[in-house]
């Protein structure tokens, strides 16, 4: 079977195809260029019609009036029943306050959690988020805890609002602290072929039958690169961010790829690349 057709069950009961789409380059958050609006519609269009049915987002991914909440409602808006938006809340409450100094950064504050949550309903246009993940970037580490805010998110769950959460750029003890509190779907980190600290934590969210989904999973600002990607690439006729994904489907079947792009062409391709089976020499070669 390729790839492309396998399917997981976030949180047991929203079943997703493997490969999706995160939506943080259509904006050009927090950096970087990004497409003309009607790209932009047309990349989220174009992906839901070759089947991609995962986005992920947030409602902090915003700069300069484009938001990638509102892209996804103008594009996508009365939504396929089947279509699953994860989105995030944690100590980033506006785009900008990326700018801040780490420990300014007061988003994981109950009432800040909840204005994330209520903004991203509203942006989405939905009554309940199928998926939130608590972000534990960009915080003061030394200081961060995440059992409260996780708290805090798992009654805005009981009162509705959120289906099922996700943890993002936890460590190994904070996943095991998370599934403590409350059921986990979703563990989001940084992971990809050329980065690869976190394989102890693909396998404890795959033991326990949670998706790990890994953000940046062809290099995001820093593209992934190495001779053994290009040697691999060659053999197959295909590209190196092809390559890079088939990888990490082939890593372990609870993880969810939601590569970004702001270009049809890569989109196309990166859908593609769950029909691009790596052979054993294949992967041995990429270490
Ligand atoms: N939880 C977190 O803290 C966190 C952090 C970062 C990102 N995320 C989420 O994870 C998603 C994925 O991360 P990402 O988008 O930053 O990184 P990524 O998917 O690794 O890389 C995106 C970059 O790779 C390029 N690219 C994608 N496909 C390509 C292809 N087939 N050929 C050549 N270049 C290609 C894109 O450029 P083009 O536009 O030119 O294709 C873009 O610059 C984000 O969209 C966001 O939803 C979450």
């Amino acid at each position: 079977m390729a790839r492309t057709d396998e399917r997981w069950a976030l949180g047991g009961d929203l079943s997703v195809a493997r490969i999706g789409y995160g939506t943080m380059k259509l904006t050009g958050w927090p950096r970087g260029d990004r497409p003309a609006r009607e790209t932009a519609l047309a990349v989220l269009r174009r992906a839901v019609e070759l089947g991609v049915d995962h986005l992920d987002t947030s409602n902090y991914y915003a700069r300069d009036g484009v938001a990638a909440n509102e892209l996804i409602r103008e594009a996508l808006s009365p939504y396929p029943d089947d279509l699953v938006i994860v989105t995030k809340v944690g100590a980033l409450v506006e785009g900008s306050d990326i700018a801040l100094p780490a420990e300014r950064k007061t988003g994981l504050t109950p009432d800040n959690l909840r204005r994330g949550v209520e903004a991203n309903l509203r942006s989405l246009g939905v009554d309940r988020l199928d998926v939130v993940n608590l972000r534990m970037g960009d915080l003061d580490r030394s200081e961060a805890s995440l059992a409260g805010p996780l708290e805090t998110l798992l009654a805005l769950r009981e009162e509705g609002l959120i289906r099922h959460l996700g943890v993002s750029n936890v460590t190994a003890e904070e996943f095991e602290q998370a599934r403590a509190i409350a059921p986990i779907a979703c563990v989001q980190n940084l992971y990809n072929v050329a980065q690869r600290d976190d394989d102890p934590l693909v396998d404890a969210c795959a033991a326990a039958g949670i998706a790990y989904v890994p953000f940046f999973p062809v290099g995001g600002f820093t593209p992934v690169t190495a001779g053994s990607l290009e040697a691999v690439a060659a053999r197959h006729g295909a590209t190196v961010p092809q390559v890079a994904l088939a990888w990490l489907l082939a890593r372990s079947p609870n993880i969810l790829l939601i590569p970004g792009t702001s270009s049809l062409e890569h989109l196309e391709e990166n859908i593609a690349a769950g029909t691009l089976n790596l052979s054993a020499e294949d992967l041995a070669e990429l270490g």
